[in-house]
């Protein structure tokens, strides 16, 4: 079984993006053979500086080996060190109705947003059909939000066979539907957009400034502190064991505890649980070359696993 994804580069990762998303991603190294890659050219419809582009690959790159992505299991690569994936897009754009894109959510999101309606935004979804396609995924698990790209590939993919030639797998979804939403420092879901993140792998300090500034009530050192709707606790049980979730949620509750001491508690246990991805982190920055091959090698597994597609795609609508 065949297991694809694809990440948008986004800049530095957070706890969001590490437990809605990373920590996700890297569970599939264990039920097949994964595929992941960085949807850099994807990011081109809404990235317009170079330097924060290159930046935010790397990032991306840097962050998943950190975290756990072992390169022997998982195929990881950028986009578009594969430009096939681009003739691709080409062949199915012939098969793709202008109102199947009209209708896709996410471009009348960004439209809504501010981002300019270029080509490429509107075709968005053809290039991550191609991206599916093109290396013959089974499974493909993404989030809810897109659901409905992910009905474009399957249908371009029907139309395309039944057009020419069966050439392409039709790929399943797995939606992953109840994912937990990590809250931020101010309590509403941890966003880069909302300011409220905490950087997996950003300057030691500021993150301790940013747990010490969680939200929290007033109640008084003396009183039970309320359980329910606290981000210490939905942070703090993300990162420890359940006898010390239970002992945390027990002094809360005793009262007699002032919320400097709890934060400085889930500080501690942030750190331990982060001490070795950032560890691997700094060892991995160090040795830009490192990460550059790994990228490269799997770009060339990628490869030779997209040219009989390709060639396939192109046979069957007679370019050769
Ligand atoms: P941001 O909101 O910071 O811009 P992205 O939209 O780039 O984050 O999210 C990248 C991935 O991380 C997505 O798969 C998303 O579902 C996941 N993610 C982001 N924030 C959270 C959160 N607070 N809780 C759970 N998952 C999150
Ligand atoms: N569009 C996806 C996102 O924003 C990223 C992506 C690009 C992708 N190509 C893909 C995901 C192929 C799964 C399969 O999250």
């Amino acid at each position: 079984m065949r297991i694809l994804s694809g990440i948008q580069p986004s800049g530095f990762l957070h706890l969001g993006n590490f437990f809605g998303m990373l920590q996700r991603a890297l569970r599939w190294q264990q039920k097949g053979e994964t595929f992941l890659f960085i949807a850099d050219f994807h990011a081109l419809t809404t990235v317009g500086d170079p330097e924060a582009l290159r930046r935010n690959v790397r990032e991306a790159a840097l962050a998943f080996l950190a975290c756990g992505l072992d390169p022997k299991r998982t195929v990881f690569f950028r986009q578009s060190a594969v430009p096939e994936v681009l003739e691709l897009t080409w062949l199915l754009s012939t098969v793709t109705p202008f109102g199947l894109l009209e209708r896709c959510h996410s471009y009348k999101d960004k439209l809504a947003k501010g981002i300019a309606p270029t080509h490429a935004l509107f075709a968005y979804p053809v290039l991550m059909a191609a991206d599916i396609l093109l290396y013959r995924a089974d499974v493909v698990p993404v989030g809810i939000d897109q659901k409905q790209h992910l009905e474009v590939t399957r249908d371009l993919a029907a139309k395309f066979n039944q057009a020419f030639e069966p050439v392409f797998v039709v790929p399943r979804e797995d939606i992953e539907e109840n994912v937990a939403t990590i809250p931020g420092i101010d309590g509403q879901k941890m966003s880069k957009s909302y300011g409220n993140t905490l950087e997996l792998f950003g300057d030691r300090e500021e993150f301790r400034r940013r747990v010490m500034a969680i939200r929290t009530d007033s109640t008084p050192i003396e009183e039970p502190k309320p359980i329910a709707g606290s981000v210490l606790v939905a942070l703090y049980r993300l990162v420890s064991e359940p006898q010390e979730l239970e002992e945390f949620i027990a002094s809360m509750r005793r009262g007699g505890v002032g919320y400097g001491t709890l934060k400085k508690e889930l500080l501690s246990k942030l750190e331990r649980f982060l001490a070795p991805f950032r560890e691997r982190y700094e060892e991995l920055r160090g040795k830009s070359g490192l990460v550059d091959e790994i990228l490269d090698e799997g770009a060339r597994t990628a490869r030779a696993a997209a040219a009989p597609t390709l060639d396939a795609a192109r046979r069957a609508v007679g370019l050769v």
